[in-house]
């Protein structure tokens, strides 16, 4: 059995793509043992306990400063001994130490095909304006590791989503939401939890 803790800062319409997953069979052998939430109001953590999840809040503004905050966040990780964090609409930068203690056992999704509109300061409705400004046809989402960089881990899965005539940064946002992200995520969980990947960086 895979233990998943999965991170969110929103909506977590990515956690119930995994939570569904999980219910439905899409993603076998794995258990979501924890959520955490930097956000206390994050719609995500209703989701968690509707499922009968274990919900945690943990926030930056409820402790001293960043070291203490990140000594919480790790903590609130181990407790759980994870197997696999995912980072689904995570909106904090890990701390090293984090990235260190769970080499080649983080992974992200990230609203775009990387290398293209990934990096800092692209998150959110960001990456899918700039996509549109610089008038590509195809964009899509990326399932990667985490390393110590922004979007610079190795690259799981990818899957492309047509951009349309009149999409505006919402519309696109969406169908790559629903025609990618939802997808994707779940089906890397799912490749991980039956040993059919695996990281080989060191
Ligand atoms: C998604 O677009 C994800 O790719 C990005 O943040 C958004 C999270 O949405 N990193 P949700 O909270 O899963 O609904």
């Amino acid at each position: 059995m895979l233990k998943v803790v999965v991170c969110v800062s929103g909506g977590g319409t990515n956690l119930q793509a995994i939570i569904d997953a999980v219910a439905n069979g899409g993603i076998t052998n794995t258990e979501i043992v924890r959520v955490i939430s930097n956000n206390r109001n994050a719609y995500a953590l209703k989701r968690a306990e509707n499922a009968g999840i274990d919900a945690l809040c943990v926030s930056p503004k409820e402790y001293a400063d960043r070291e203490a905050f990140n000594e919480a966040l790790l903590e609130a990780l181990q407790e759980k001994e994870p197997d696999l964090i995912v980072l689904a609409g995570f909106l904090v930068v890990l701390p090293e130490q984090i990235i260190h203690t769970y080499r080649n056992r983080i992974i992200n999704i990230h609203p775009s095909l990387i290398p293209s509109f990934c990096g800092k300061g692209f998150y959110g409705l960001t990456v899918h304006e700039k996509a549109l400004e610089k008038g590509v046809k195809v964009t899509g989402a990326t399932v990667h590791f985490v390393d110590e960089g922004t979007d610079t881990g190795k690259i799981i899965l990818q899957k492309a989503v047509n951009v349309e005539d009149g999409d505006t940064p919402e519309i696109l946002q969406k169908r790559v939401m629903e025609q990618a992200e939802w997808v994707i995520l779940p089906q890397a969980i799912n490749m991980i939890a039956n040993n059919k990947i695996t990281s080989d960086i060191n």
